[in-house]
Parts: structure tokens; C-alpha cells; sequence
């Protein structure tokens, strides 16, 4: 596997394979991999000739209060992990790499962002889709990966490649849990030890979510009350939302049927965890 920093470094190496007739798969990340990441990398080096795995931190989707300095990094142990999951190249650009100059021009999600994370997080997704367009651009690949933990990133994606007409295919990735159902995050190592126990309601409070829905329960209202019960009981943390919209459209539903995503946000003391599930009511 080959580490690089430069962004005229990796598109020398992509022209040669591509002149080559090679198919390029991109895992774009910030780092800090856990098996959810390895398991987007794992995917790609099965479906595509070469992999190419991005660590950035991207400083223009954090909010000025957010944890963008404490974001943890740890690009030794990413470089020896990427490697093993089948990566062929890891892009580690440094912010002034990816942002030599202010920039001019930026894009902005207009589409879904009213809810969920991109409510409680102003801006969040327009920096996501500046940097995705920019990478997608350097590594010019025919598959791209993202987590289905982050379900409305993926919907963000889905509209950025359409509408900006990227010759991509978007590879969406299921969830990848803790034995004891907390979702994989290079956040959860900000977790108290009793948070780390807490965090499993989160989980929990979906999976009984979708039980009571399976039991015919069809308000949706019903439904959040329920989730916040468990979570307000099981955690000390401080729900941020428990939204329930039609999947991928992210409208608001009066009843529950066809597809959903239920989704939560929840902020304990040192780390704000999202999840969501994805079914058909
Ligand atoms: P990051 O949070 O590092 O996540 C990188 C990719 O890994 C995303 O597609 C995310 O959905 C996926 N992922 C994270 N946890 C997962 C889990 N438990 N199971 C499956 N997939 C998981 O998402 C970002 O970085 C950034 O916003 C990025 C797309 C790189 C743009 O900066």
C-alpha cells in the first residue's frame, strides 16, 4: 500500500492505472478506522481493481463548537489497518493540501438538510459536499462507499452525484455494531466507562422501535415517545433528536408505512452519537 500526500502524486498513479483499463474504488474518511471503516475498504477491494482509501479531517463541515481540534487521529495505526483491510493507496492530505487557497467556490445541499443532523448541525452538509466533490475529482473513482450509520450523508451523496452528474456508483454499507449493538464510531473512545455501558439503549430503543411497529403500533409519535422513555431512563445523555421520515425522501410520515429511517442523535459528555435503522413498516 502506498501513502500519499500530494494530490498530484495520486492522480499520476490513478491516470496510469485508469490508461491501464483498471476500475477505481474510493472509501472517503476521517480517520481513526474501526471495523465499520474496514468493512466499507473490504467491500471496495472486492468489487474493484485498485482501492483507494482517503484520511482527511475536514475542518469545513465542523462547527465552530464542535470537536473538530479533538477529532482523534492516529494516522500510524489507520496506515497498518488500511493496509491489512486491502487498501492500495491511502490519500493523507494536510488541510493546506485541500485547501491551498480560501475558497471561491463551494456547494451548498438544498434537499433534505431541514432535518436530522443537518438541522442540529448548520453547514455540516455543504462542507461534506464540497469535500466529497473534491475528492471525487482527485481519485476519479467508478465506485464510492459510504456507511448507512450515516444515512442522511448517503441521501446527500445520492443528490450530489446525480446532480452534479458524476459518472460514480454510490455503494451504500450496513451498519457495523459493537457486540452489544452500539454502532462502530471513531467517537465512542470519548465515552465515559458508564457512558460506554449507557450507549447501548441507543440500539435498544430502535430495536424496540421496530418490534412495536412489526406489532402494528402506526403513529409515529407513539413511536419516539417510546424511544424517548428508554433512552431518557437508560442514559445520562441528552437526546439531541429521534426523528421518523420516509427513506430516501426524508419526508415527514403521518403513519407508518413503506420505507422509514427512524434516526437519533444523542449528546453525552464528551461525545454526540448518532444511529438510525432502515425498514419497511
Ligand atoms: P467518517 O465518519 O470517518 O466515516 C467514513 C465512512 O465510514 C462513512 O461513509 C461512514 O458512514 C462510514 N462508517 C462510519 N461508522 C460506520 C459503521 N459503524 N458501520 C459502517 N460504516 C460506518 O463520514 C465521514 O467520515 C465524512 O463525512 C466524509 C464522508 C469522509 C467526508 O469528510
Amino acid at each position: 500500500m502506498n501513502v500519499i500526500e500530494q494530490i498530484a502524486e495520486l492522480r499520476e498513479e490513478i491516470k496510469e492505472h485508469k490508461r491501464n483499463g483498471r476500475t477505481v474504488g474510493f472509501v472517503p474518511t476521517m480517520g481513526y478506522l474501526h471495523d465499520g471503516h474496514l468493512s466499507l475498504i473490504k467491500k471496495a477491494r472486492a468489487e474493484n481493481d485498485i482501492v483507494v482509501v482517503s484520511i482527511f479531517v475536514n475542518p469545513l463541515q465542523f462547527g465552530p463548537s464542535e470537536d473538530y481540534d479533538s477529532y482523534p487521529r492516529d494516522l500510524r495505526h489507520d496506515t497498518s489497518l488500511a493496509r491489512e483491510a486491502g487498501a492500495d493507496y491511502l490519500f493523507a492530505p494536510s488541510v493546506q493540501e485541500m485547501y491551498a487557497a480560501a475558497p471561491s467556490v463551494s456547494a451548498t445541499v438544498k434537499d433534505r438538510t431541514d432535518v436530522l443532523c443537518g438541522k442540529s448541525r448548520p453547514g455540516h452538509f455543504d462542507g461534506v459536499a464540497t469535500v466529497v466533490t473534491k475528492l471525487f475529482n482527485i481519485v476519479l473513482p467508478e465506485r464510492a462507499y459510504f456507511g448507512q450509520k450515516d444515512a442522511q450523508q448517503v441521501a446527500v451523496v445520492d443528490g450530489l452525484i446525480k446532480d452534479f452528474n458524476f459518472p460514480i456508483k454510490l455503494v451504500p454499507v450496513e451498519t457495523v455494531r459493537e457486540d452489544d449493538g452500539l454502532a462502530k464510531s471513531s467517537r465512542n473512545i470519548f465515552l465515559t466507562p458508564e457512558e460506554r455501558q449507557e450507549a447501548t439503549a441507543l440500539y435498544k430503543s430502535l430495536q424496540a422501535a421496530r418490534e412495536a411497529i412489526g406489532n402494528g403500533q402506526k403513529n409515529p409519535e407513539t413511536i419516539i415517545e417510546l424511544m424517548k422513555t428508554i433512552i431518557d431512563t437508560q442514559t445520562s445523555g441528552k437526546i439531541d433528536y429521534i426523528e421518523i421520515y420516509s427513506y430516501p425522501e426524508l419526508k415527514p410520515v403521518d403513519t407508518l408505512k413503506g420505507r422509514i429511517i427512524i434516526a437519533l442523535a444523542v449528546r453525552f459528555s464528551g461525545a454526540r452519537l448518532i444511529d438510525n435503522m432502515i425498514f419497511n413498516a
